[in-house]
């Protein structure tokens, strides 16, 4: 039976490189995992008050969205050497209410990626501090660190560079083993 990875991407931006990561992502892995690509940019910042009646809808979507699914892909930016703020967002709201955390023994993968030549790897460490703090588990290796990601496209958005293709599809190989061992 098929496994359902939900895809977080950590841009909001139209046209981001780490949502056609993502994307190209979703195409090269094995038989066998199901993807969704879920939104966090129109959850309300995280707020404990709001949890004391019925929460907002968006927020009851994202929670139902995430736990239905067998594991989490992360596709994130980084931002200041962290994720950008709706990422960090999204997990908290995912944390709460207290005891009933989507988190929790979720397997998930994360996967930065950057212009610049250190590939995200700033982003990279601080949401698996976060995820490990969750009790979810993400997975150790391989890692990845895409760098130069504003070149590696081409003009559909298709991979254009067949190292980083065969790297990702291993990745993804990776990841689908770690799902199976978990679930
Ligand atoms: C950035 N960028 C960036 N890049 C990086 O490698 N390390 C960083 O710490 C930051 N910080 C940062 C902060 C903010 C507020 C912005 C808007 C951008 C550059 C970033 O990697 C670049 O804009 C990417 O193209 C963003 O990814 P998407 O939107 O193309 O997926």
């Amino acid at each position: 039976m098929s496994k359902h990875v939900a895809v977080l991407v950590g841009s909001l931006r139209e046209g981001s490189f780490n949502r056609k990561l993502a994307c190209e992502l979703a195409r090269l892995a094995p038989d066998g995992l199901e993807f969704s690509f879920v939104k966090t940019g129109d959850l309300p910042l995280y707020n404990p008050d709001l949890d004391e009646g019925p929460p907002p809808e968006t927020w009851t979507a994202f929670r139902k969205a995430v736990s239905r699914a067998d594991a989490v892909l992360f596709v994130t930016p980084e931002y200041n050497r962290s994720v950008p703020g709706n990422l960090k967002n999204a997990l908290d709201v995912g944390s709460r209410p207290y005891g009933s955390s989507i988190w929790d023994g979720k397997p998930t993968a994360i996967v930065t990626g950057s212009p610049g030549g250190i590939g995200g790897f700033g982003a990279n460490h601080h949401l698996r501090q976060c995820l490990v703090f969750l009790n979810a588990a993400p997975m150790q290796q391989p890692e990845a660190y895409i760098g130069g990601i504003a070149d590696l496209f081409d003009g559909q958005g298709r991979l254009a560079d067949d190292g980083t293709e065969k790297f990702l599809a291993s990745f993804m190989a990776g990841f689908a083993a770690w799902i199976a061992k978990l679930t």
